[in-house]
C-alpha cells in the first residue's frame, strides 16, 4: 500500500492540537485522540455519545512503548506480542500510574494494541506517542469498515478520516486479559483464537463468563454492534417456518447465508456470503451496513459454521440479533 503522507502530516498536526482523527486499522476503524491529553480523550465520549465506564484502547507504535502504558507487565504479554503484534489482538495489562483515569474507565487495567494497518502504524510512529482509538462509530452501533462508513457515523464530529479502503479483517480485535496470574481471559473474541493463544502461551485460555465488576468491559451489552433493521439469527432448517410464521405478505427479508437457499418467495433477498471465517469477517458489517438502508422487514442471518475459527463472527452476529434459533458455538 502507498502511504500518503500529506494525508498522515495533516493527521498529525490535529492529534497534537487535540481534535479527532479517525484512522483505518486492519480490523476497523479508529476513532483517534492524543492518549495523553484529557481534553482530545473527552472529545472521543461526546462524539461517540458513549458512557465514560466504557474504558478506550490505546494504541501504540512499538512494544518498547507498552512500559509508558502499563506496569508489572508479566512474561506472556512479551511472548503475545511478539507473535502477534502489529495485529489484531489487544491486551488487558494493569495501567501504569501516571495514565489518565478517564482513559481506563477509573480501572487499574488499560488496554494496548499495536495495529498492523500500514496507515495506523506510519500514524502512529510519526505521533510517537499513544492514540485513544475506539471504534468510529456512535455507542452501541456497528463498527465502520471503510471511510464512507466512518462519515456516515461521525462525519460532523471528526475534524478529518483518513483514507484507507476496507479493512481486511473486518470485525474488532480479539481482546485478552493478561493482567491476573489466572490464566488468560479472552474479553471479546476476534480473529486470533483462543487456541492460538493458548498454544503460543503453552497454557489454558478461557472466556469470560460473567461479571461481578462494575465496570463494562468489552461487549457486556447483550445487543451491540447492532443495525437498526432487526436482526435475526436462525438455523437454515428453521427459515420457511419462520417466514410462514411472520405472515406479514408485504414485509421483505434479506437473508444472508453460506449456503444457496431453497426456493423462497420473493419477499426474500438472498445475501450469499463466503464460506471461510475471514472473508466472511472482512465483509459482515459492510453488507449488515449496505442492507439497514433498503427498509428490509428483518435481517435474517443463517447460522455459519461453528467451528473455532468462527467464535468472533458468532459473538458479533449473536449480539447484533434480537431473536436467536440457532446453535449456541461454546
Ligand atoms: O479492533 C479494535 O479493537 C478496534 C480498533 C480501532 O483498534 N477498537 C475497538 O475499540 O474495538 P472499542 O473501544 O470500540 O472496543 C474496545 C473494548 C470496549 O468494549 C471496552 O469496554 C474494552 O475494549 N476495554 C477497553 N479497556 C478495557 C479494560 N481496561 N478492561 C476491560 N475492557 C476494556
Ligand atoms: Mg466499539
Amino acid at each position: 500500500m502507498i502511504i500518503n503522507l500529506k494525508n498522515i502530516n495533516k493527521a498529525l498536526d490535529l492529534l497534537c492540537s487535540g481534535e479527532l482523527v479517525a484512522f483505518p486499522t486492519e480490523t476497523v476503524y479508529g476513532l483517534g485522540a492524543d492518549a495523553s491529553n484529557v481534553h482530545a480523550i473527552k472529545k472521543i465520549f461526546l462524539a461517540k455519545e458513549r458512557p465514560i465506564n466504557h474504558p478506550l484502547i490505546v494504541h501504540i507504535a512499538n512494544i518498547e512503548q507498552l512500559s509508558t502504558w502499563a506496569q508489572d507487565i508479566p512474561e506472556s504479554a512479551y511472548v503475545l506480542a511478539k507473535e502477534f503484534w502489529p495485529g489484531p489482538i489487544t491486551m488487558i495489562l494493569r495501567k501504569h500510574k501516571l495514565v489518565n483515569p478517564l482513559l481506563t474507565a477509573d480501572q487499574d487495567l488499560i488496554a494496548l494494541r499495536i495495529p498492523s494497518h500500514p496507515i495506523a502504524l506510519a500514524l502512529l510512529k510519526a505521533f510517537n506517542g499513544g492514540i485513544a482509538g475506539p471504534s468510529a462509530n456512535k455507542f452501541c452501533r456497528i463498527s465502520p469498515t471503510n471511510e464512507a462508513a466512518v462519515q456516515e457515523e461521525l462525519g460532523n464530529k471528526v475534524s478529518y478520516i483518513i483514507p484507507g479502503g476496507n479493512c481486511q479483517i473486518g470485525i474488532e480485535s480479539t481482546i485478552v486479559d493478561l493482567s491476573s496470574d489466572e490464566p488468560p481471559v479472552i474479553l471479546r473474541p476476534g480473529m486470533i483464537t483462543a487456541e492460538q493463544i493458548s498454544a503460543v502461551l503453552r497454557t489454558n485460555v478461557v472466556y469470560r463468563s460473567g461479571s461481578n465488576n462494575t465496570t463494562i468491559s468489552a461487549g457486556m451489552h447483550k445487543i451491540h454492534y447492532a443495525p437498526q433493521t432487526p436482526v435475526v439469527l436462525l438455523n437454515l432448517d428453521n427459515l420457511t417456518t419462520y417466514l410462514a410464521q411472520q405472515s406479514l405478505p408485504e414485509a421483505k427479508y434479506a437473508v444472508l447465508s453460506t449456503d444457496p437457499l431453497p426456493t423462497l418467495s420473493t419477499q426474500v433477498s438472498e445475501v450469499i456470503m463466503p464460506t471461510t471465517a475471514s472473508s466472511y469477517a472482512r465483509i459482515l458489517y459492510r453488507t449488515l451496513r449496505e442492507l439497514d438502508k433498503h427498509n428490509f422487514h428483518k435481517i435474517i442471518i443463517i447460522a455459519p459454521p461453528t467451528t473455532t475459527e468462527w467464535t468472533g463472527i458468532y459473538d458479533r452476529i449473536t449480539r447484533a440479533s434480537n431473536n436467536i434459533i440457532a446453535p449456541e458455538i461454546r
